[in-house]
């Protein structure tokens, strides 16, 4: 107490021991771990602002996710592309061809055509698709690029963002397998006389 009240009037120098309301404070010296914890923060800021604030190649979350999501894209464009080029009057044909994408296509046609189109294809509210007419074009690559876009004042969705690619394109060939097959109680023709796809 007496200590505390000699220094408040200044009449002592200031002591490493200080004493005040019987609270004895000493002047110990930072433990050197203490003191690396925070010299190592000083540095880890340093090297922080650097790498990501100035001439570093740290990126941010965003523009990480910015790069990332370019990435997606090209891929994706490089992806719809060879898809869209696979696709050709050949391509369709050999598909119609193939056995394994018939029963494919089949299946297809079956669960998302039939209800419209009928099981076997005679129509209903979509036109019959095993006479020799049709309203959109006349070749496999019309039959798929009807199916891919739709005709959707007509009532007919766009496929392509229903049906995986591979799908697509076996349910246009088959569709194309339908033609001149002429089953019975088909509905009435609409649109252009069309040739008979060769075997
Ligand atoms: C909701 C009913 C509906 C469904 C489901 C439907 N269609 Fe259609 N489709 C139609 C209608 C209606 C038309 C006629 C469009 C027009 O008059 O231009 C049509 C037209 C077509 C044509 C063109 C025929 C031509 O003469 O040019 C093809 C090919 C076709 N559909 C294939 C399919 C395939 C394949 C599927 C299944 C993936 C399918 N449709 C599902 C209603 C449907």
């Amino acid at each position: 107490m007496s200590t505390a009240n000699a220094n408040e009037l200044g009449t002592e120098p200031p002591h490493d021991d200080q004493e005040y309301d019987g609270i004895h404070e000493l002047d110990n010296p930072q433990p050197t771990w203490f003191k690396l914890i925070m010299v190592g923060t000083v540095i880890f800021a340093g090297a922080y602002w650097y790498w990501y604030h100035w001439g570093g190649s740290g990126k941010s979350i965003h523009q990480t996710y910015d790069a990332e999501y370019a990435e997606y894209r090209a891929r994706r464009a490089t992806i719809e592309a060879a898809e869209g080029a696979a696709i050709s009057e050949e391509s369709l044909a050999a598909l119609a061809a193939d056995g394994g994408a018939m029963t494919r296509g089949k299946a297809v046609f079956v669960q998302s055509c039939a209800s419209c189109h009928t099981e076997n294809g005679r129509g209903l509210v979509g036109p019959n698709l095993t006479d020799d007419f049709q309203i959109h074009g006349a070749t496999r690559s019309d039959i798929y690029n009807t199916v891919k876009v739709g005709v959707p004042d007509k009532g007919m969705i766009s496929w392509a963002p229903v049906l995986a690619p591979n799908d697509l394109a076996a349910v246009a060939a088959y569709v194309s397998t339908l033609r001149h097959t002429n089953v019975a109680e088909g509905k009435p023709p609409q649109g252009e006389k069309v040739a008979p796809f060769g075997k």
